[in-house]
């Protein structure tokens, strides 16, 4: 007699119910972070961070890329909270950068403590994260440890080039996403880099998971770009044009930049030159970029990237956990937050 192996379409609904599952199962452990009482000025801003309505996305990609190429997720959870460790560090220090009041629909650790408290809680969040790379059960720690120190290397590069546009006059769509590349994509494929190396992958198979992240990566900042300024009200849980008021180089600036003429790219253009805008005026920059023509062409380089994600992962050996990342890829261009 032969067995016949039914495998289930992935659905949509079946993504998000996994999503929803595991997005539990990290944030109970993420609870158990950070129990020290003191110093209190140190831990307390790490246990508030994670307590914000962080989505955990890359926790979630390092599970399902363990499970993608045949490793269980269980084994790679002690990464994937290393990953979003990191990532909370990325955001504290980021939120002193970009001078940041709100994030998560609350104020930013700096505001809430001070920019030293800051500081200083992420510094100790990167060393956290390293530890528990370590704790998981893997023959494989020093691969883990070399792709989280590559990451952070790398968003540090990012974050630099990003301050570096802030001052650039004539930043160019290619600067741009070099630039989120680097503060951005190295992350996401890292997550999915180190949750393959936690499930045993192959080289070739850790090749394509960086691909997809690499892209995904990419369709994730130019997103979350957009809904900078287009969410609506409050759902980002950030100040809403925060981008535009510091003169950030999106790509939705610096492509309306290219389709507008008279006094609409006079305006834009004086965002580049005095590095920023009032925030009064950013419903006039929105109404430029709905009319414009960039936001369909933003959904549409959002739409292309995540296709080409979807293919660089396509011979995967475990072909349901393959399904759930390219579900989850493409759930995540639907994000309004
Ligand atoms: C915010 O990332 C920083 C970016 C790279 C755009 P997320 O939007 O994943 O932040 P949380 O974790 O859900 O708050
Ligand atoms: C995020 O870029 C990059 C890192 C956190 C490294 P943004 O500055 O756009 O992120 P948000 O919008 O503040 O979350
Ligand atoms: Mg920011
Ligand atoms: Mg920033
Ligand atoms: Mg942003």
């Amino acid at each position: 007699m032969t067995d016949f192996i039914m495998t289930l379409p992935i659905t949509q609904e079946l993504v998000e119910k996994k999503y929803h599952l595991y997005h539990s199962r990290i944030n109970d452990a993420l609870g158990a972070c950070f129990d020290r009482e003191s110093p209190v000025t140190l831990y307390a801003p790490a246990r508030y961070i994670l307590e914000g309505k962080g989505k955990r996305i890359r926790p979630f990609l390092t599970l399902l890329a363990s499970e993608a190429v045949c490793g269980s997720s269980e084994n790679a959870l002690n990464v994937a909270l290393a990953v979003e460790i990191l990532h909370n560090f990325t955001l504290i220090h980021d939120d002193i950068m970009d001078q940041a009041e709100l994030r998560h629909g609350r104020s930013t650790v700096h505001k809430q403590w001070n920019i030293n408290a800051a500081i200083l809680s992420g510094d100790m969040m990167i060393a956290y994260a390293y530890e528990l790379a370590l704790l998981a059960k893997s023959n494989r720690h020093s691969e883990l440890i070399h792709i989280l120190n590559d990451a952070n290397i790398t968003i540090c590069e990012g974050q630099a080039l990003d301050m570096e546009l802030e001052e650039k006059k004539d930043a160019s769509i290619n600067d741009y996403l070099d630039m989120i590349a680097k503060k951005t994509g190295r992350l996401i494929s890292a997550a999915l880099e180190a949750g393959g190396v936690a499930g045993n992958a192959t080289d070739d198979q850790l090749s394509k998971l960086i691909l997809f992240g690499d892209k995904i990566g990419r369709a994730f900042q130019i997103q979350d770009d957009y809904l900078d300024i287009m969410a609506n009200n409050g759902k980002s849980g950030k100040i809403v044009g925060g981008d535009v008021i510091n003169g950030k180089k999106t790509y939705l600036l610096l492509r309306s930049l290219e389709l507008t003429s008279g006094t609409e790219h006079d305006l834009l253009h004086s965002v580049i030159i005095n590095k920023g805008i009032s925030a009064d005026r950013i419903p006039e920059v929105k109404a430029i970029y709905e009319q414009c023509g960039v936001l369909a062409e933003t959904a549409a380089l959002i739409n292309s990237t995540t296709e080409e994600a979807l293919s660089a992962i396509d011979d995967l050996p475990h072909a349901e956990g393959k399904e759930y990342l390219q579900g989850f890829a493409n759930v995540l261009i639907q994000r309004d937050f």
